[in-house]
């Protein structure tokens, strides 16, 4: 969602701010802005891409300190007015904010009330008013910001600049805000992709807690006047380039690094010898996953997908009840939490603001909740406390797709763990991991020669709606292959069990209709047969997911196979052609792929 960076050093800010501004435009948004202060603040903002605003600028501007920020709108429409930076009535001090201020309207109206003018229908613009307010009164920028976030409720991650002053003020509460520490000079972002070329010294700014920076220092305190600590931490390299290369797009480049990605996420934690897996970061012994009286995932969109795939692999390999929830849903529901049972909170960003709620729900309630995480150091992963991270590299298309392949890598890996701690049996164990280690290969292989996927793009690209059917480990990944699909390219799109199919979906199939089959040559695929006979007796045309050599191809109007492997690792090479699917039939329209309408990559609002 939104996004924010900062500079303040001896060199120009332009160059930094801009250069963040294009690498926050993966988080999705509509309108952008910088302010830069050089002696007097200097605001330019806009809606649309930042191109745009690019390319509206003066020819000059200078200033070694400044604040940008894209927009996703929230509170007011998409206007120029609504973008950020919000300057007070002076034009003396500048502010950009992500989060919501839940009293905002009591806030605007009291302000208007005072005679100030409003420009825009932001929650946003009442900070910048008041803390203008509190300079006035004497107050210095610190005790400003302090004193107006007193009188807020809701979320915020914010960077303030004031003509006079060289330092921002920032603050965090419910909406990440990171300081990248460098010599002379100083960042603010709102994750850590910006900082990554500048430096890896970054401090992680937790709720509650405001930072002074200056070029040379940066002081960290809390908003309720108590001290805080401002360690810095230093980023592990991570292993995925965030430019885009020879790829067109970032989702293209993203499913074709599942290899790698894979790889990554496997290394280390195979142990071929005790047919085991080592997932050290969980903190989970033997003893404990054998008292486990069951297991529950939290996620959103994809990451629930890859939760539902690994709760059937929990329960066929350590024959333990295992349960995936939509996280939105799950605190509203008054769950009720076993304090031996093991949460696990899925999540690429590590930000999601309904996952995050979820966490804390079960922790409040004496519940036991690790992270299954790609961004290190999210404010997910830091709130588990203890976890394992996927390893996926950045991942900057809005549609998410080698993280889902990872996820799934990590809790088959868990799956094995806990099997093999309770009846899982060595040999059993060993053939398992054995067949996981191959997956990434085979996954290369199929990238290599994907099949007819120009085919189908040709029959979904007009359709009125696409139908996906799977059953048991499918399932899920048939409702992720919807996902993409309708995500990027809006075309409405259903998933069910195939089971389920005949119980009312069947209703919309005519002559012509798309049914996208994930049938692996699994236990159930005889059932999946059947229900394509109920399809194509209606007219539909059966796009089939099948695994390479096997003779259910030819139930298929077009054939898709993928390489063999083991039941339960079939999710990972099954979506591939699912996520070409969506990619290229997302092109055939037009769509802006890598960020599609009205879609976040960090969704920080519940
Ligand atoms: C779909 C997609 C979303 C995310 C969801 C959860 O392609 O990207 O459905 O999967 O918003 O995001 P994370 O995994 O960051 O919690």
């Amino acid at each position: 969602m939104c996004g924010i960076i900062g500079y303040i050093g001896d060199k120009q800010a332009l160059p930094f701010l801009l250069d963040g501004l294009r690498r926050l435009e993966y988080r999705g948004y509509d309108s952008s802005g910088i302010a830069v202060k050089n002696g007097d603040i200097r605001v330019h903002k806009r809606t649309g891409k930042v191109a745009d605003l690019e390319s509206k600028l003066p020819k000059k501007i200078e200033g070694t300190c400044g604040i940008a920020h894209t927009r996703w709108a929230t509170h007011g429409g998409v206007t120029n007015a609504n973008a950020h930076p919000h300057c007070s009535e002076d034009g003396k001090i500048a502010l950009v904010h992500n989060g919501i201020i839940e009293n905002a309207r009591m806030l605007r109206n009291r302000l208007e009330k005072e005679g100030v003018k409003l420009r825009s229908e932001t929650d946003s613009e009442a900070l910048v008013h008041l803390i203008h307010r509190e300079i006035s009164n004497g107050a210095k920028p610190l005790t400003a910001v302090r004193r107006t976030l007193k009188r807020c409720r809701g979320t915020w991650g914010l960077c303030v600049i004031f003509e006079g002053h060289d330092k921002i003020i920032c603050a965090r509460n419910g909406s990440p805000l990171v300081i990248g520490v460098g010599d002379g000079e100083n960042w603010i972002a709102s994750d850590t992709l910006p900082l990554q070329a500048l430096t890896q010294h970054v401090i992680l700014l937790d709720d509650g807690v405001l930072a002074e920076v200056t070029s040379e220092s940066v002081k960290t305190s809390r908003v309720d006047g108590r001290s805080s600590d401002s360690e810095v931490t230093t980023l592990e390299d991570d292993w995925g380039e965030a430019e885009l290369g020879d790829y067109p797009h970032f989702m293209l480049k993203e499913i074709h690094e599942q290899p790698e990605a894979l790889r990554q996420c496997l290394t280390g934690r195979l142990d071929l010898k005790d047919g085991n897996a080592r997932l050290g970061g969980l903190g989970l012994s033997s003893k404990n996953l054998q008292k486990i009286p069951y297991v529950r995932f939290l996620g959103c969109g994809t990451a629930l997908h890859a939760a539902q795939v690994g709760r059937l692999s929990i329960e066929q390999l350590a024959r333990v009840p295992a349960l995936a929830h939509v996280s939105s849903e799950f605190r509203h529901n008054d769950p009720v939490i076993h304090s031996e049972a093991i949460h696990f909170a899925v999540s690429q960003s590590g930000e999601t603001a309904d996952t995050l709620a979820a966490v804390k729900e079960i922790q409040l309630k004496g519940g036991d909740v690790r992270g299954v995480i790609n961004v290190v150091g999210s404010t997910i992963a830091r709130q588990c406390g203890k976890g394992c991270y996927i390893h996926s590299g950045p991942e900057q298309s809005v549609a998410s797709t080698k993280a889902f392949s990872n996820m799934v890598a990590a809790l088959s890996l868990f799956a094995i763990q806990i099997g093999r701690a309770r009846s899982l049996s060595r040999a059993e164990g060993q053939r398992l991991v054995r067949s996981l280690q191959e997956v990434p290969q085979l996954v290369e292989e199929y990238l290599a020669d994907p099949g007819p996927v120009k085919k189908v793009v040709k029959i979904v690209k007009n359709a009125k709606s696409v139908l996906f059917l799977g059953r048991g480990i499918s399932a899920p990944v048939a409702r992720e292959g919807a996902l993409k699909l309708m995500e990027i390219a809006y075309i409405p799109c259903l998933a069910y069990p195939a089971g389920e199919m005949k119980h009312g979906p069947i209703a919309l199939l005519e002559k012509g209709s798309p049914v996208v089959v994930v049938a692996p040559n699994d236990s159930l695929k005889d059932k999946t047969i059947s229900s394509i006979h109920e399809c194509r007796a209606r007219g539909a045309k059966i796009i089939l997911i099948h695994e390479a050599g096997d003779s259910i191809a030819e139930e298929a109007d077009i054939s898709i196979p993928v390489p063999s492997t083991d039941p339960m690792f079939t999710p990972m090479l099954t979506v591939l052609p699912l996520q070409l699917i969506a990619y290229h039939t997302a092109l055939a329209l037009g769509c802006d792929v890598d960020r599609p309408r009205n879609l976040a990559k960090s969704v920080t609002v519940e």
